[in-house]
């Protein structure tokens, strides 16, 4: 029996059907530990999303073989516990980082040429005319873009900005090859070099007690006060007070958010701004993404309960221990 946490899209659930009985929780956006504890015994498979807070209660259910998430980032599940209890996890790369990339640069724009502010404007009634100060942002083409988080989606963005004529330049612990760099027409920086110089930063990197708060009162500092924030990645990388705060203060221009630290709550005070563009954690949203990210996730899942290996195996150690 594989149990399904929340609705996903076709194909999933048919591949789903087909393959095992499948168990629909009951609709709720956070599902309590203990609900999720109880619908994983006599559970083989469990396809999870990223509120799912998925830890040891969970993992130690007999029988679990795999948890398969339907996201890219799988920082809800916790895989070392997962790998202690022999319970494999999955993901979905490689699928969403043309749709979140695209996205990233939708946000880097509409916040640095004011888009949204300007829609509000012209729907509140205010635009009485062209006027040679109006609604000024600031160009995205010729500018410097500073990619923080240099993987899949960060490169995505960095094939966009070419396009644009930015200079883009990258911080990631692990550097690019010198092939990537030149293909991309990229360098790499420090971070906080980068900071200094970027005119636009974007954010992609996963969430990690490492990253977590990656951005907050002395990153702003250090950032221009013409500069936009863009982030798409995980909503606790971002200090949300301190950016509310570095937004209000103008010590950086503008921001397009897509995550949150609290989702689906988002700090007051940044709801308050007129300089900051809001998304709900949407980069990933479109049709044919979102449809291959749940056929892939119920591959997964099949795989895994038919004890197979399945492609998008995060903790391959839990196979070793197999006899
Ligand atoms: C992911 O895949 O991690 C996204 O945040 C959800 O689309």
């Amino acid at each position: 029996m594989v149990v399904l946490t929340h609705p996903i899209l076709e194909p999933g659930p048919t591949l789903l059907r087909e393959a095992t009985e499948l168990r629909l929780l009951p609709n709720q956006y956070r599902h309590p530990v203990e609900a999720l504890r109880k619908a994983a015994e006599g559970a083989q498979g469990m396809v999870t999303q990223l509120m799912d807070p998925i830890g040891e209660e969970v993992l130690r259910a007999p029988g679990l073989k795999i948890v398969s998430n339907v996201a890219v980032g799988y920082d809800n599940i916790d895989v070392p516990t997962a790998t202690r209890h022999g319970v494999m996890v999955t993901n979905t790369p490689g699928i969403l980082d043309d749709t979140t990339a695209d996205f990233a640069f939708a946000l880097l724009m509409a916040a640095g040429r004011r888009l949204l502010e300007a829609d509000r404007f012209v729907r509140g009634g205010a635009f009485a005319g062209w006027a040679i100060d109006m609604l000024l942002g600031h160009d995205v083409s010729g500018a410097t873009l500073g990619i923080v988080g240099f993987g899949r989606i960060g490169r995505g963005v960095a094939r966009r900005a070419r396009a644009f004529g930015m200079r883009v330049i990258y911080y990631d612990e692990f550097p690019a090859t010198p092939e990537v760099e030149q293909e991309l027409g990229v360098t790499r920086s420090e971070l906080y070099p980068l900071l200094s110089e970027a005119d636009f930063v974007s954010v992609h990197v996963p969430l990690t007690p490492a990253t977590r708060h990656l951005f907050s009162s002395k990153e702003f500092a250090t950032m221009k006060p013409s500069a936009v924030l863009v982030n798409t990645s995980r909503g606790p990388v971002v200090d949300e007070a301190a950016l509310a705060h570095a937004l209000k203060e103008r010590e950086i221009f503008a921001a397009g958010l897509d995550v949150y630290e609290n989702e689906p709550q988002v700090h007051p005070e940044l709801l308050k701004l007129e300089n900051v563009v809001l998304a709900p954690h949407i980069a990933s949203a479109s049709v044919k993404t979102r449809s291959r990210m749940s056929e892939v996730a119920a591959r997964n899942c099949i795989t895994g309960v038919r004890g197979g290996r399945p492609p998008n195996l995060l903790n391959p150690e839990v196979l070793d221990s197999r006899r």
